[in-house]
């Protein structure tokens, strides 16, 4: 990256040095050859008749004193390009094939160029000449060329100077600009490349690592969205295996308590037979328990997994409390509690009826298993809005507001030993909240300790409800 960098700069300013010397010297150029045409064109007519008539004296005179005054070497040439007069007198006789004579007897307007010197072009004993031709015109047309060499070795030095000084001047700002690029670059990718280590670190299974947070603007805010990503998958990671652990030892429990039931009545046959039934009745309370667990767990994973596809039917969902009051009333009745109920009737949700009922038992279970023996739990329904709004109120143990944080997580039993008792294993409000979630509804908590808990579920109307109101 950084090499084509410096070859794109470096070319780009190479290109733009070249360029700019050359407009330089060709303004240069003409500013002089400029000067030189109107002086040579004015002495050409001059020349021209006596030319013509061939006064070699007066031409050797005024040519000799204007070579002079034109700081050049004037030189006279026929129609064939042949010398004929030389200031110097050193090439009479000599052919000059140079483009601005033939250029100038072949009647163009171009007549004046550069030349560096050869052997064959002893024009001057520096390295380039300037060379500009006027045509001599007489009474019968053309007569020659009159050629002003004009020595130029010193401009064309000091414009390779000049070429020379800007090329160095570009090549430093290039490579200053390279190393800005590299600096700039560097500065910009060191923070992506410390995302990627630690992202590489994290698919290598450290959910711990976190992006340094470097850099400006997007990239920085690039490392605040993962780390926050990373955040939750960390806590994710971490709830799954709390999870995990739980439920063994949720599942262990049972097991234990069976092998002990199990030995006991495998190693003592002379047991009394109540005895043995009563074990065996435990042994048979213990599977039941774990088939109750087992049973919650798979029913979470499948909503976990989105494997729950719930069933959209319009669901009377007072005809659904109903009837959980009435399937809970016979438990009720074994300790002395009561179910009174406010339904309104023909409240009609969407959703499906064995899931809104699982909702309800599970609340109303809940608080007559928190209340104590006698006490009263209450149930309502009712509409509010485009809502149906479902409570279970009891007069029970309720829940500390730390507890109430902690009741939908799977497995949380706010005392474990008394729902122990009651065959809780804490994963009800759990179910609860995710089939109330899967029918776009909201559940709340209010409790206070020692006074009793109030349970709210809303969920959304059926479209026929709505439609009609
Ligand atoms: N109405 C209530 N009054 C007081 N505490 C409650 C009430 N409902 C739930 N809790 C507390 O919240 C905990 C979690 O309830 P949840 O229904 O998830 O589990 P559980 O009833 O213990 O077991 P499960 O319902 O799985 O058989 C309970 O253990 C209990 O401590
Ligand atoms: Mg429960």
């Amino acid at each position: 990256m950084s090499l084509i960098f410096l070859l794109i700069i470096g070319i780009s300013f190479v290109f733009v040095a070249y360029r700019l010397t050359g407009y330089v010297s060709d303004y240069l150029y003409e500013q002089r050859i400029r000067q030189d045409s109107i002086s040579l064109e004015r002495l050409a007519t001059t020349v021209a008749p006596l030319f013509q008539s061939a006064k070699g004296d007066a031409l050797t005179e005024t040519l000799s004193s204007a070579s002079g005054e034109m700081g050049g070497r004037l030189l006279v040439l026929d129609t064939d390009g042949k010398i004929q007069f030389d200031a110097f007198t050193a090439l009479m006789g000599t052919r000059l094939p140079l483009p601005e004579v033939i250029d100038v007897l072949s009647g163009s307007p171009k007549a004046w160029g550069i030349h560096r010197l050869t052997q064959e072009l002893p024009l001057s004993s520096s390295g380039y000449v300037a060379c500009s031709a006027s045509p001599m015109i007489g009474t019968q047309g053309t007569l020659g060329v009159l050629l002003l060499v004009s020595d130029v070795g010193d401009l064309i030095e000091s414009l390779e100077t000049v070429q020379r000084e800007l090329t160095v001047i570009f090549a430093v700002a290039a490579l200053g600009a390279l190393l800005a690029a590299i600096f700039f670059s560097h500065v910009l990718t060191r923070p992506i490349s410390a995302l990627s280590r630690t992202m590489a670190r994290m698919g290598e299974g450290d959910l711990t690592v976190r992006a340094p947070v470097a850099g400006s603007g997007e990239i920085q805010k690039l490392a605040e969205s993962y780390n926050i990503m990373a955040e939750q998958l960390e806590s994710l990671d971490q709830s799954r295996n709390q999870f995990v652990s739980n439920a063994s030892h949720e599942l262990k429990t049972p097991m234990t308590s069976m092998k002990i039931l199990l030995e006991s009545v495998i190693y003592q046959p002379d047991m009394p037979e109540e005895l043995r039934t009563e074990f065996l009745t435990d042994i048979n309370h213990e599977i039941d328990r774990l088939t109750h667990i087992v049973t919650d767990l798979l029913e979470l994973t499948r909503m976990d997994n989105g494997q729950l596809q719930l069933s959209n039917e319009t669901v009377d969902l007072s005809e659904v409390v109903s009837e959980a009051i009435r399937l809970l009333e016979g438990t009720a009745a074994t300790r002395a509690q009561s179910i009174s109920s406010l339904v309104t009737p023909g409240i009609t949700v969407q959703g499906e009826a064995a899931k809104l009922k699982q909702i309800a038992t599970n609340l109303i279970d809940n608080a007559l298993k928190y209340s104590a023996d006698g006490q009263k739990v209450e149930v309502t329904l009712s509409r509010q809005g485009k809502q149906a709004v479902f409570t279970v109120r009891d007069e029970g143990v309720g829940i500390s507001a730390d507890d109430q944080k902690h009741i939908f997580e799977r497995f949380y039993r706010v005392d474990k030993a008394r729902s122990r008792e009651t065959g809780g294993t804490g994963l009800g409000l759990s179910i609860v909240r995710q089939l109330v979630t899967l029918h776009s509804g909201t559940i709340t908590v209010d409790s206070t300790p020692g006074k009793g808990s109030v349970f709210t579920v809303t969920l959304p109307l059926s479209e026929k409800e709505v439609s009609k109101a």
